[in-house]
């Protein structure tokens, strides 16, 4: 069965709009996690835009699922990693004017910085993840620096209209998916998914893990955070041909 882990970053960014306490980004992971999510995922960005620091401490303590935190290559936020201890950090590039992770990590052009934030990170017993577009070379990249796995960004594909386009991209995930799990690394995918275009995803079988935020959290709005990740669970079942 393929994973779910659930991000809760948009319900810190309701909050945050009122700079309050609520909504909680805990109590929405613990609604997802009881509708069956199998881990929390929370992005900790460089301008605090979403998830604050504290929000890291108390998900980490109040979930009983494993925490994915997504968090950019920086001295400040591997300190901030290994002190919190997440079950995974996931590496992703950050820019300061995007209003979503833009692309995936250039692993090749800077193996070195990475690899050591990977030793740090694995040293104490942290799995270390790389969220790179579906590109054989950034696969190869991501396994000589001893990545524990790769999360495919899924984000263009998402994004395509023409439904060649769509099958050229669904392609290059496949490649890429196929390619890493040959190699060793586990396979995660993740970014603009939802109902309906993570069917194709979730039909690729070397894909075990898939991350998505935006899109549950916004059908909350509407019916709720646990309707919201059971349709979600719903729909992933139904791509990986196991319908319930
Ligand atoms: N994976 C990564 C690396 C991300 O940065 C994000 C967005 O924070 C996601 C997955 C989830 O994407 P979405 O919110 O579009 O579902």
């Amino acid at each position: 069965m393929i994973r779910l882990f659930v991000n809760v970053d948009h319900v810190a960014t309701i909050r945050e709009a009122r700079r309050t306490i609520e909504p909680s980004p805990l109590k929405a992971a613990l609604l997802a996690e009881k509708a069956g999510a199998q881990g929390i995922t929370i992005h900790l960005r460089e301008d605090r835009r979403h998830i604050q620091d504290n929000d890291v401490r108390i998900i980490r303590k109040g979930i009983s699922t494993p925490l994915n935190l997504e968090m950019a290559p920086t001295q400040e936020m591997v300190n901030l990693a290994l002190e919190i201890q997440p079950y995974q950090v996931s590496l992703v590039p950050e820019k300061r004017q995007e209003i979503t992770t833009e692309g995936g990590l250039d692993v090749c052009s800077q193996e070195k910085r990475l690899s050591e934030i990977g030793e740090k990170i694995n040293g104490r017993g942290i799995l270390f993840s790389l969220f790179i577009d579906p590109d054989a070379k950034q696969v190869d990249a991501s396994k000589r620096i001893k990545a524990d796995s790769i999360e495919i960004n899924t984000g263009k594909y998402t994004e395509l209209e023409s439904a060649e386009e769509i099958e050229a991209e669904l392609e290059r995930i496949r490649k890429s998916a196929k390619r890493a799990d040959e190699k060793g690394l586990k396979v995660f995918a993740g970014h603009g998914l939802n109902y309906e275009n993570v069917k194709a995803i979730a039909a690729i079988p070397e894909i075990e893990e898939l991350n998505i935020g935006h899109f549950i959290v916004g059908q909350a709005v509407y019916g709720g955070m646990e309707n919201a990740v059971t349709e979600m669970i719903r729909s992933i079942k139904m791509g990986r041909g196991q319908q319930s």
